[in-house]
């Protein structure tokens, strides 16, 4: 049997239609099943749901991606909270999170997962350092925050309504960026050394994709840092493939 990832998107959102393109690639490169199911902007609450319990019930599809942001008239919450938590490899039913929370997880969103993964792989130690994320979204800040914690890092998350906001970044040995801003962290705001880790994903009036780092300027006193685009976003496609691995590997109990 091969694993199988269903990826919904609904809507014309240009950005969410790269991203799931690319999940769809990776899952064809990998040999994996993948169904994508494009619904149009109109597509109702009960519609969605409807699809969702489908695949839910379909042995072929081990893992269940819907793709946000769903337009303005769509309940993300109640769509999410369909998703049967086995299935759910964003990790985004609150089953899962609350999992997370314990450090007791099958599933860890795809965005923080990468980043841990990079982390380790680059012999970056986490524990007793001084960890600062700036970001407190459900799919990013919030389960980073948790994650850096779970290996013994100290952690502070920054916000909009963070006071200082540069006092804080500069204690960091590593700092997330998960603002969406671009060039919002710039040297000042850097410890020498740290490791900076970029998640942002803002394109430019001129085209041009920056993350909410300044690169340039931050390249030269950080001690590892990642790039925009190449950094951070390949790692999410890759653990994302890894979750529905894990999602297939559970059903079959081996
Ligand atoms: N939109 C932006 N990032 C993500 C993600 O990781 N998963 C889903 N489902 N939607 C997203």
């Amino acid at each position: 049997m091969l694993p199988g990832l269903a990826v919904i998107i609904v809507g014309e959102d240009p950005a969410s239609k790269v991203y799931v393109g690319r999940k769809e690639a990776m899952c064809q490169e990998l040999g994996m099943h993948s169904e994508k199911f494009a619904l149009p902007e109109e597509t109702t609450q009960e519609e969605l749901v409807a699809l969702v319990e489908k695949l839910n019930c379909d042995d072929k599809v081990h893992g269940i991606l819907v793709q946000l942001p769903l337009p303005k008239h769509l309940d993300e919450k109640a769509v999410i909270n369909t998703i049967r938590p086995e299935k759910d490899v964003d990790a985004f039913h609150p089953v899962n999170v609350g999992k997370i929370m314990i450090g007791d997880y099958d599933f860890v969103p795809c965005t923080p997962a990468g980043i841990m993964e990079l982390i380790a792989e680059s012999k970056v130690e986490v524990e007793g350092k001084t960890c600062v994320v700036i970001g407190r979204s459900n799919i990013v800040g919030k389960p980073m925050s948790m994650l850096l914690l779970h290996k013994n890092g100290t952690v502070t998350t920054c916000h909009s309504r963070t006071k200082n906001i540069k006092e804080i970044t500069k204690t960091a040995d590593i700092l997330v960026a998960a603002v969406g801003r671009a060039n919002f962290v710039t040297a000042d705001m850097v410890k020498p050394g740290a490791v900076v880790i970029d998640v942002g994903m803002n394109r430019l009036e001129d085209g041009r994709l920056v993350g909410d780092v300044a690169f340039d300027e931050v390249e030269r006193i950080a001690g590892a840092i990642t790039p925009v685009p190449g950094g951070v976003g390949p790692m999410t496609i890759a653990m994302l493939m890894q979750n529905t691995f894990t999602a297939a590997k559970n059903t079959l109990n081996f």
